[in-house]
């Protein structure tokens, strides 16, 4: 019997053991297909998938959980297997760095499960594009053509898109975090970058956009909600050590017939950062910067208008007293009790190794509360079985679906040892289970699997495999040629859809 539409969602798998094989290993009952590789054609016109796909997002076609558009980040590429060394000058050639431009940013895939129940990507799709570190965007928010970011209204493309998440008005939100190597590399004004990006996937007229109301920083994901009276919040970690918790809430409220016209929400409002000793959300303003740099003239020079604390948010964030914290990764919204989750992946700077997952409550259970409390809702280790929490996905059950991303220096040596490669843990935020984590995938060598998310009936899960192979140095010796294809000589990051085949 082939059942195809089973879910894959919930607690009903047999949890597997860690292990170092080079595959995408799943409990009994479940498999993978691979839907798209670095390299391969994804539209008629012959753009390409790009390198190290991350975050993952499926917008239904028609409402259907068989057919729609995926939104796949392209992170950062590799010497190696993208653009080849640099030159002894250190530099790359202008084909390298458009290559760097062009494998990064995200790819527009259209998907489908065909008859056999296997997903494929359609090439012929007339939604399949590429948005690019070429791609033209425009900035908008108070640093929009500021001193700030050198006047600009528009700049060129978005490249170190991590995580990411979903507006309310069905556009994706584009994280781009560790953006200074490339900007160093294509010689490109470093204040253009680190924005959250939003990107309609179903729409090309919809000018591609950097949101500077909601910071520059290392920019990890996106997680939005609404308050209780209708402005729409959106919390976000910053992934950098001792770096800090953020949350958006815009002036005006969500309006949904309005639809994606809803995205000039995320131009006005306030920025807020986390103070975690007193439980309070801290405006990150003009006024408030200026009065804490009183007397210090090279704060008082760098600070002078709302774009500046924009621009420097992490700066201004600890100058008002925020919380510099363990690396926070994802943030997702509990869709249960909007509770708020947030993965602190680790902090080798004090002796967090293995990171954990924090829980905040909003004060009245309001995401526009300015108050919270918080609590450690699960703690990497040995006895959870799990280390260096990123990317959370929630289940219509009320399970954390958790990645890991111990590094690849790290693997399967000293206190990671056990863990083996990195994995998938389903992590119940509620009932008897509460806090225990069971593991769901392992990676292949050397690879993190990032961007969990699944179609609205749950029966499927894509997931990126980003990475594998990455300590590789020598190219006829690859430390993982994942995902094994027939007659290729290098491994390739993959975006794959897991679906279960039994009953
Ligand atoms: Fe790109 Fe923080 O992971
Ligand atoms: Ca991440
Ligand atoms: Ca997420
Ligand atoms: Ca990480």
């Amino acid at each position: 019997l082939f059942g195809f539409k089973r879910k894959v969602s919930g607690l009903n798998f047999t949890p597997i053991k860690p292990t170092d094989k080079d595959d995408l290993v799943l409990p009994n009952g479940f498999r993978y297909d691979v839907i798209a590789s670095y390299g391969d054609v994804i539209n008629k016109k012959g753009d390409t998938f790009g390198y190290n796909n991350d975050f993952t997002l499926y917008f239904p076609i028609n409402n259907s959980s068989d057919r729609g558009l995926l939104w796949v980040n392209h992170e950062y590429t590799s010497d190696l297997w993208v653009t080849g060394k640099k030159g002894i000058n250190g530099k790359y050639t202008k084909d390298q760095i458009q290559k760097l431009l062009y494998n990064q940013g995200g790819s527009i895939i259209e998907v489908y499960r065909d008859e056999n129940g296997q997903w494929k990507m359609d090439k012929n799709s007339k939604y399949a594009r590429r948005i690019t570190g070429l791609t033209p965007m425009k900035l908008t928010g108070p640093a929009k053509g500021s001193q700030a970011v050198g006047n600009a209204n528009t700049v060129q493309g978005t490249f170190a898109n991590c995580s990411g998440g979903m507006t309310l008005w069905n556009t994706v939100l584009s994280a781009e975090e560790n953006y200074e190597s490339t900007c160093e590399d294509a010689s490109l004004n470093e204040t253009h970058y680190g924005w959250i990006v939003e990107i309609d996937p179903f729409n090309e007229k919809f000018e591609p956009r950097k949101h500077t109301a909601l910071g520059r920083f290392h920019h990890e994901n996106s997680a939005m909600g609404l308050a209780n009276d209708g402005r729409v919040v959106v919390y976000m970690g910053d992934d950098k050590t001792d770096a800090c918790v953020y949350k958006f809430i815009s002036k005006n409220k969500y309006v949904p017939s309005r639809k994606q016209a809803n995205s000039d929400l995320l131009a006005e409002g306030t920025l807020y950062a986390a103070n975690m000793k007193k439980g309070q959300w801290v405006a990150l303003t003009i006024e408030a910067v200026r009065e804490k740099a009183k007397g210090k003239p090279e704060l008082l020079g760098k600070f002078k208008t709302q774009a500046d604390v924009l621009v420097n948010a992490h700066e201004a964030a600890i100058l008002l007293g925020a919380t510099p914290t363990d690396r926070p990764e994802d943030v997702e919204i509990s869709p249960f009790d909007k509770t708020v989750f947030i993965a602190h992946t680790n902090n080798s700077n004090h002796g967090n190794i293995h990171g954990h997952i924090t829980r905040f409550v909003e004060a009245n259970d309001d995401l526009g509360s300015l108050t919270f409390d918080f609590e450690i809702f699960a703690a990497g280790g040995r006895q959870s079985g799990f280390s260096a929490p990123d990317n959370l996905t929630f289940d219509s059950e009320g399970n954390l679906w958790t990645v890991t991303d111990i590094s690849s220096s790290s693997l399967n040596k000293g206190v990671h040892s056990t863990f083996k490669n990195n994995g998938v843990f389903v992590i119940p935020s509620m009932g008897k289970n509460q806090g225990e984590a069971f593991q769901f995938a392992s990676a292949p060598v050397e690879a993190e699997l990032t961007g969990p998310s699944f179609t609205k009936d749950e029966t499927t899960l894509f997931l990126s495999v980003q990475h594998p192979g990455e300590g590789t140095v020598d190219k006829n010796k690859p430390t993982s040629m994942w995902p094994h294809r027939k007659g290729d000589n290098q491994p390739r990051p993959s975006v794959v859809a897991i679906t279960g085949f039994k009953y």
